[in-house]
């Protein structure tokens, strides 16, 4: 199946750099949100990833300013935003990135399975909840499939393709496909909590957090030693700011109640979630964020 229009569900720090990969593929998307400052903020981050992209091609001399211009207004070109599901009539693919909730999942695939046609596949980014579980609220479970994206999603080239158990092999394929189209490396994972990257991500991390809280070594000297001896771009206090902190507390919860103490929660990320400075998304996480 050919993705001629594509939808994304949720304007977070995940769903404006989603609706970003879609555009400059090609292909028109449409971004909802519940709150057009949400919306508005999503739009932004896919300026700001286009612009980025288009600076880099023109210092390299691949482009000139007035083609980077037009590169960057072609990609906004093919974003609609919106804060209702008016536009969603003739999608042929979605792909839901609201909070890691089950019971938010559940209503955006109610909404979902009413408002896009019956063709229409409707995928979840979720980082590691039942695709089986998320498709019951769906009459077509055979059309629901996991479509994992990693943070940033415009540089991390790997999507996690999830079969639920009533996903069908087309849907799965139709998946695997559109990664493709949008320049993605899709790769087949297995539906249990956390998939295969998050579960290999966090149980590493789990160490880095329960160390951190056992010893009360600074967070700071943590990041710097690891992006200096790991040659990581960055150490994980600050991606978990930049993935946002109730996000992941949410799945680090998940995976210690699915697997047991080997996962572990940070209690100083719970905290600053219980205070609301949830990373660069508040504005405040372990870091001070503009
Ligand atoms: N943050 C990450 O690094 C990351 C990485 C991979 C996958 N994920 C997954 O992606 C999903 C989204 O995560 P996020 O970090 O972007 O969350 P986020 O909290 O930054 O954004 C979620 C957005 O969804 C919106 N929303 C809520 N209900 C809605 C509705 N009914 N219709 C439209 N929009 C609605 C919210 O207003 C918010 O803007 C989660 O399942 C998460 O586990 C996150």
């Amino acid at each position: 199946m050919f993705v001629f229009k594509a939808a994304v569900v949720g304007a977070g720090v995940m769903g404006g750099e989603i609706a970003q990969v879609i555009a400059a593929a090609g292909v028109p998307v449409v971004l909802k949100d519940v709150d057009q400052q949400f919306v508005d903020t999503g739009l932004e981050k896919a300026r700001e990833v286009s612009a980025s992209q288009a600076a880099k091609l023109v210092v390299k001399g691949k482009l000139t300013q007035e083609q980077g211009d037009a590169q960057v207004q072609g990609i906004l070109g093919n974003i609609t935003g919106t804060t209702d599901y008016a536009g969603f009539g003739d999608v042929d693919f979605v792909i839901e990135a609201v909070p890691e909730k089950m019971a938010m999942k559940h209503e955006v695939f109610a909404d979902l399975d009413a408002v896009t046609p019956g063709h229409a596949i409707l995928a979840s980014n979720t980082s590691g909840l039942s695709i089986t579980e998320i498709a019951d609220a769906t009459q077509r479970p055979d059309k629901v499939v996991g479509f994992h994206f990693f943070w940033p999603a415009s540089s991390m080239r790997v999507i996690e393709v999830i079969e639920g158990d009533a996903t069908s092999p087309e849907t799965t394929q139709a998946a695997s496909t559109f990664a493709q189209q949008i320049r993605k490396l899709a790769i087949r994972a297995a539906e249990c909590p956390g998939f295969v990257v998050n579960r290999i991500l966090v149980s590493t991390a789990s160490e880095i957090w329960r160390y951190q809280d056992e010893t009360g070594v600074p967070v700071e000297a943590i990041d710097e030693f690891i992006r200096e001896h790991a040659q990581m771009p960055m150490g994980p206090f600050r991606v978990a700011d930049m993935s946002g902190l109730d996000t992941v507390v949410k799945v680090a919860r998940d995976l210690r109640d699915a697997y047991g103490d080997r996962f572990y929660v940070h209690q100083g990320m719970e905290e600053r979630v219980g205070r609301g400075e949830l990373g660069a998304k508040s504005g405040k996480g372990f870091y001070e964020h503009r």
